[in-house]
């Protein structure tokens, strides 16, 4: 085994293997697509969102599916909606913009401790804050990395508290929590389709619900608040999409099974060919369940690896694989929304977790060299471990 570029080795991947290359549809059949909205002079919320409307629809199996400008707006519009009498429970593990949204509704983000091996909100904990609390309105759960979280305990303790459950599915287009697709749980479920998104907009968002209530605010709050008379019901948000972004994402779902099953390839390979490695354990997903694999997640334990994560992630920066290392800090940490409050697990996983290049141009000869790359690591643990500590 030769040394790793860290310690002297020549790199794996002299060009570099980016973290992410958007599965970006080819730009004919985008602009094949756009042409009819854009000589007509429709250039947002137009035939193409519909059409983009209609098969999200029949893709997520729900009543609705309304386009909006981004994941963000959408939860921010879904939040409007249910107007949530308390603060709103949400993981310290997710992205900021989860927590985000709840502030801009005016309301508090409490947050609850991930399970450790799954990363997804940890249930128990939930109800646990929830009864201490007392006055929480709502329940604003994330799938992690595109992978499902217990939708179903999370719907079962937001039914017992009185209070509705939403999801944060930004990653999770595709997803399925057995046989049933992520889009259809909860009041509502709201994805992304910014370019790391397993379907992408460029920019956008899609809000999917049973709920005619909560699609019908989230339609008139993308307009301001508009309801079509320009006498706006309540402070909304210009959140629609445009038809050049519908247009783009029509051809990335048309793409899905394909994108979805390299995806789903790539992520089977780096389980095998990790499995060997001591100290790297690959987020845990429910049996039965399928994930979007939106990114390929691994926790070190640094006793076992030989040098903890922060490590790993320079020795492979040094082989020329870039990796991101979400959500670290964890929102709660976040300058933002930091109120002292301290959730030990979330933050030992936040500390430990590394995501891998994870898309469908990546080769499965990549894969196989990154995950040697990681084997190498733990081989030469003492060496790598020393440049860490030799750092300033
Ligand atoms: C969990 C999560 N929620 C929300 C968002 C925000 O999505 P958008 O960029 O579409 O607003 C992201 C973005 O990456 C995310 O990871």
């Amino acid at each position: 085994m030769t040394q790793p570029a860290i310690i002297g080795g020549k790199p794996l991947f002299p060009d570099g293997v980016p973290f992410v290359r958007p599965p970006a549809p080819p730009l004919e059949r985008v602009m094949k697509r756009l042409e009819p909205s854009y000589n007509r002079g429709m250039l947002t919320n137009g035939p193409l969102v519909r059409e983009l409307e209609d098969a999200a629809t029949e893709r997520l199996g729900t009543r609705h599916a309304v386009a909006v400008s981004s994941c963000t707006a959408g939860l921010m519009l879904v939040l409007r909606a249910l107007e949530p009498a308390g603060p709103v429970l949400v993981a310290g593990f997710t992205f900021s913009a989860t927590a985000h949204a709840v502030a801009w509704c005016g309301r508090r983000p409490l947050f609850a401790e991930c399970d450790p091996r799954s990363f997804q909100l940890d249930v128990a904990d939930s109800a646990d804050r929830m009864r201490r609390t007392g006055d929480v309105g709502a329940i604003l759960a994330t799938h992690l990395f595109g992978a499902p979280c217990r939708v179903e305990d999370i719907e079962a303790l937001a039914a017992e508290v009185g209070v509705p459950a939403a999801f944060d599915a930004a990653h999770a287009f595709g997803a399925r929590r057995g046989d049933r697709p992520v889009g259809a749980f909860g009041v509502a479920e709201v994805f992304s389709m910014s370019p790391t998104k397993p379907v992408v907009a460029g920019e956008g968002g899609i809000v999917a619900t049973n709920d005619d209530a909560v699609a019908e605010s989230v339609r008139i709050g993308r307009d301001y608040g508009n309801p079509g008379d320009y006498d706006t019901l309540f402070v909304g948000l210009n959140a629609r999409m445009s038809e050049m972004h519908a247009a783009v994402a029509l051809e990335s779902l048309a793409d899905l099974a394909e994108t979805a099953a390299a995806r789903s390839a790539i992520a089977q390979r780096y389980t095998e060919r990790l499995a060997g490695v001591p100290g790297i354990a690959v987020q845990h997903i429910d049996p039965g369940d399928v994930s979007s694999w939106k990114d390929f997640t691994i926790q070190v334990d640094e006793e076992a690896l030989g040098v903890g994560r922060d490590a790993l992630a320079a020795a492979l920066r040094a082989e020329g694989v870039d990796t991101r290392c979400y959500f670290d800090p964890p929102v709660h940490l976040q300058q933002s929304h930091a109120t002292g409050e301290r959730l030990p697990v979330t933050e030992a996983v936040a500390a430990r977790v590394v995501s891998l290049p994870i898309y469908p141009a990546l080769p499965l000869r990549t894969v196989d060299l990154i995950a040697e790359a990681v084997a190498r690591v733990h081989e030469h643990a003492e060496a790598v471990g020393a440049t860490q500590a030799a750092r300033p």
